[in-house]
């Protein structure tokens, strides 16, 4: 290979500066297919969002010929939520532990979810689970292995077995580029930097999508047959402690919301245990997986208090719960937002640390300045997860009740994580279900005539036009920024780990007056390339119809379960509530249903671990 030289390499950068000025791009790749941006595509099968579910999903509908498929995402097809996931994926492939099975898989999630999930979804995931795992080993995975050459499987809380195979602490980093590198081999359009602003289906006719195209500010309609929403969860909703990118805002809740469909269960978010004590970052499960302890300021393993045999790898709503109340009770360290207690990993050998969790240690480096190898590392609990989503209402299809919408991964609720999903049921769910998406809308597509309703797709473009001309052309207004912090803070204070009445009527009306002053928020930018000032604005306003349904659905749910803690209620009521909550638009405003859970075979008992 010629080696460059100084001189090549100043005459590179120069062609490429001089470029950039003059607006060319020709060092990167189109962001929109050609057909795309003239508006003469017309998808078969289009999945909103690039993380596992959204390519396992465009992979599997790719397989049927014939159909054309994409995969639409608002930033680069690889920085998904997904690749922030850490600590495994489960599924009863007994390559460590051969007496798991899917049944013991079942009853685990089941029970790690306080009943709260319907079991035939979740008998349909654990049956399907081992499958993923063995599929994604033949797609090349980098899983840590053992000396048989089988993967190993860790053993992630309110497991029974050791049932997550991994690859180190980035699990979810390598699932996401082996699915990439799976869609591009398999040819699937990306159309990337994209917003999706709505998915069109007047009176339930779906006709396609709008969306944003950042590069250029040009507001596109994509023509569609079926869309599939894989967009993620809506952890921003608790932006002062997440561990959750930047971009879960949950665009594809508030997109559904708008086309008629409802939100289920939006109060049930999950808590991760170990956040960092200064910034909500993930310290994964794992961590405790291969034998980290939590430790209050008294050096004390408090978990022996509330989890007795579980001890640090209890299910995640339990641990978080009891990481709290060591605070609250004056065993923790620090003060506000950043008291904390420790994760301790000085008896673990230095060896399986570099081997199996580098990544935590690099993150407790970074963000707290703590070695692991010398001291414990602070933590707290972390809006980590959303179990609520679009309602799905066929998981052997994952069809939404719009024909035409389907729904996967973390934005779905199908339900199989209730109120509490399991560490490493994460990725299986994208990878299980996404395939499932990408059957059921391909089978879909098949079958059904398309709306071609190009009107509703420019009447989508126009209204789109004239709302990003009205936002962004105030000249003041209320701060995007503060709105968003003010969000953030009275959902930690009042919707967070610990619930009651009286905060969350608070929060109903600091979120209601948000939403007064979001009606006048200065955006403070009208330019048209790369605004991140108003998608920004855009983020807010979905996070803030979604921040209203969690706190809605939480305070007509006056029991405590799973990761949904009321002091008031401080018991489950399986009388009342063994129930979905139902949340849909109703004019201005929000509507509140319920629909009783699917019990097969486990009855309802108390958990105790
Ligand atoms: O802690 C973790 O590694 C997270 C895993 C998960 O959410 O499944």
């Amino acid at each position: 290979m010629q080696k460059m030289n100084r001189r090549t390499f100043l005459k590179v950068g120069a062609t490429a500066g001089a470029a950039m000025m003059t607006g060319g791009c020709f060092l990167w790749p189109e962001n929109i297919p050609p057909a795309v941006r003239q508006g003469k595509a017309l998808y078969d099968v289009l999945i909103i969002g690039s993380g596992g579910g959204g390519m396992r999903a465009a992979l599997e509908a790719s397989k049927t010929s014939g159909l054309k498929v994409a995969v639409m995402t608002k930033m680069a097809p690889t920085r998904s939520a997904t690749t922030m996931a850490q600590g495994g994926i489960n599924g009863a492939a007994r390559t460590t532990d051969s007496k798991d099975s899917p049944e013991v898989h079942a009853f685990d999630t089941v029970k790690g979810a306080d009943y709260l999930c319907d079991q035939d979804a979740v008998e349909y995931f654990t049956e399907r689970a081992p499958e993923i795992l063995f599929e994604l080993d033949y797609q090349g995975i980098a899983f840590n292995r053992q000396e048989d050459g089988r993967f190993h499987q860790r053993k992630m809380g309110g497991s029974t077995y050791a049932r997550a195979a991994y690859s180190a602490d980035i699990s979810g980093h390598a699932v996401q580029h082996t699915m990439f590198e799976q869609c591009l081999k398999a040819n699937i359009d990306f159309i990337s930097e994209c917003q999706l602003l709505e998915v069109v289906a007047p009176q339930e006719r779906l006709s396609g999508v709008v969306a944003l195209d950042m590069r250029s500010g040009t507001v596109l309609s994509i023509a569609a047959k079926s869309v599939i929403i894989a967009t993620g969860g809506y952890g921003r909703a608790y932006w002062v402690r997440t561990s959750n990118p930047y971009s879960s805002t949950g665009d594809g809740i508030a997109a559904a919301l708008r086309a008629g469909i409802p939100f289920k269960d939006p109060e049930m978010v999950q808590f991760h245990p170990t956040g960092l004590a200064s910034n909500g970052v993930l310290m994964s499960e794992s961590s405790r997986s291969e034998g980290a302890y939590l430790l209050n300021k008294n050096g004390e393993r408090f978990m022996a208090r509330y989890a007795p045999k579980a001890m640090e790898l209890g299910p995640r709503d339990l641990v978080c719960q009891s990481v709290e109340k060591e605070i609250l009770e004056g065993r923790g360290i620090g003060e506000g937002l950043n008291a904390a207690v420790y994760l301790d990993f000085r008896h673990i050998p230095k060896e399986r640390i570099m081997e199996r969790l580098f990544q935590v240690r690099q993150l407790a480096l970074n963000f707290e300045g703590v070695d692991v190898f010398e001291k414990p590392v602070p933590i707290r609990g972390t809006c980590h997860y959303s179990m609520g989503g679009i309602d799905v209402m066929d998981y052997k299809t994952c069809a939404t009740k719009v024909p035409g919408i389907f729904a996967a991964g973390e934005c779905s609720c199908i339900s199989v994580h209730g109120a509490n999903r399991l560490g490493a049921n994460s990725l299986t769910e994208v990878l299980v279900f996404g395939k499932t998406a990408g059957a059921g809308a391909a089978a879909y597509v098949k079958g059904a005539a398309y709306a071609d309703s190009k009107e509703a797709l420019a009447d989508g473009v126009k209204r789109w036009e004239e709302q990003f001309a009205v936002a962004t052309g105030r000249s003041s207004g209320p701060s995007v920024a503060s709105i968003r912090d003010r969000m953030a803070l009275t959902m930690w204070n009042n919707a967070g780990i610990f619930r009651n009445e009286q905060g969350l009527n608070q929060a109903l009306r600091d979120i209601q007056g948000l939403q007064e002053e979001y009606k006048s928020a200065f955006v403070g930018d009208s330019s048209r390339v790369y605004n991140t000032a108003y998608m920004n604005y855009l983020e807010i306003g979905n996070l803030l119809q979604v921040a209203q349904a969690i706190v809605l659905g939480a305070l007509a749910r006056k029991e405590s379960r799973g990761s949904h803690s009321r002091t008031d209620f401080a018991k489950r009521d399986d009388k009342n509530y063994l129930q979905h909550t139902l949340i849909s638009r109703a004019g201005d405003g929000f509507k509140t249903e319920y629909r009783p859970v699917v019990v097969t075979k486990y009855k309802p008992v108390e958990r105790t671990y």
